[in-house]
């Protein structure tokens, strides 16, 4: 058996980010073979085996991945797997990470103790974690890396030639840790909102201060966007307040037409990583998770 398989990935996704990882690290990549039966059950088969395997999946989407996910660990535990590192860049079920109304799973955790048993060691990036401070406490018993993305996107404003008088907008309190870190190599003023939920698709956001982005560019911040409407409702107060152009800069966007949402509500450009694989004008994560699976794997 060889010692190490690189960027075995899902049958459909993640091509070019799995390409791009194994090129820096000098390993193979390969698709795992999957057949879906009629009654919707998977088959799973993989043609790589190796003592240490890297599997990159991204967890947008994330029920049926998850069985298959499984599959997968079992099919390269059989074939002589000793190490299985789990590369998601999109980690999902983060933010369900407490029971807010009685009778409630806590996804976070469940999730979390689930993927633990399948893989000795999980990379992730920017993971949505709010009440639960380390990643090490939703993956007991398993390595777990929680890479940042903020100075890949830091970097990506600075070349952009972010206006110096612009300002960065985080629309409710748990974007703030993205919002600061991107602002402060960059030394650009932040405002942070406040959101209430009222459901999936209605939120409620307020931006104190936000007399302050009157005649000024300002970029929305934040991790996830799945719907858009957080960044829609924040853009939309931006505008009304004199803002002199309004864009966006998300980590994980979840959804295509969230994408379309927001241009249509005057995002004027919204940028996204690669994290997911159908995201356009993508910056690439492959060089921040090389050297991250490249630790992994030694
Ligand atoms: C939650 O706090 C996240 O950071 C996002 O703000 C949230 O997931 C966005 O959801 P939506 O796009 O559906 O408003």
């Amino acid at each position: 058996l060889k010692q190490v398989a690189a960027a075995i990935h899902h049958p459909e996704e993640q091509t070019s980010q799995a390409r791009a990882l194994a090129e820096l690290l000098d390993l193979p990549a390969t698709q795992i073979d999957r057949h879906g039966f009629p009654d919707g059950e998977s088959l799973i088969r993989v043609r790589l085996a190796a003592r240490t395997a890297v599997v990159l999946w991204s967890l947008d989407r994330p029920n049926g991945k998850l069985v298959e996910l499984m599959l997968t660990a079992d099919a390269l535990r059989r074939a002589g797997a000793a190490r299985l590192v789990l590369v998601a860049p999109y980690l999902c079920y983060m933010r369900q990470d407490a029971a807010f109304q009685e009778g409630e799973a806590v996804s976070q955790q469940a999730v979390g103790r689930f993927l633990a048993q399948l893989f000795d060691s999980v990379i992730t990036v920017d993971p949505h974690l709010h009440r639960t401070k380390h990643l090490s406490d939703v993956f007991p018993g398993s390595e777990a890396v929680a890479l940042s993305s903020c100075p890949l996107l830091a970097e990506y404003l600075a070349d952009a030639g972010e206006p110096p008088e612009g300002i960065l907008i985080g629309p409710d309190g748990e974007s703030r840790q993205w919002v600061e870190a991107i602002a402060a190599p960059l030394g650009l003023p932040v405002l942070v909102g406040e959101k209430q939920r009222l459901g999936d698709r209605k939120v409620r956001v307020t931006i104190p201060g936000i007399e302050r982005t009157a005649g000024k560019p300002v970029v929305l911040v934040d991790d996830v966007v799945s719907t858009g409407r957080t960044l829609i409702e924040a853009a939309s107060l931006l505008k009304a307040a004199g803002a002199s152009s309004v864009s966006a800069l998300v980590v994980h966007l979840l959804d295509r037409e969230a994408q379309e949402a927001l241009r249509a509500a005057g995002v004027a450009r919204v940028t996204t990583t690669d994290s997911i694989d159908w995201q356009e004008g993508r910056i690439p994560l492959a060089p921040l998770l090389a050297p991250a699976v490249g630790r992994a794997i030694r």
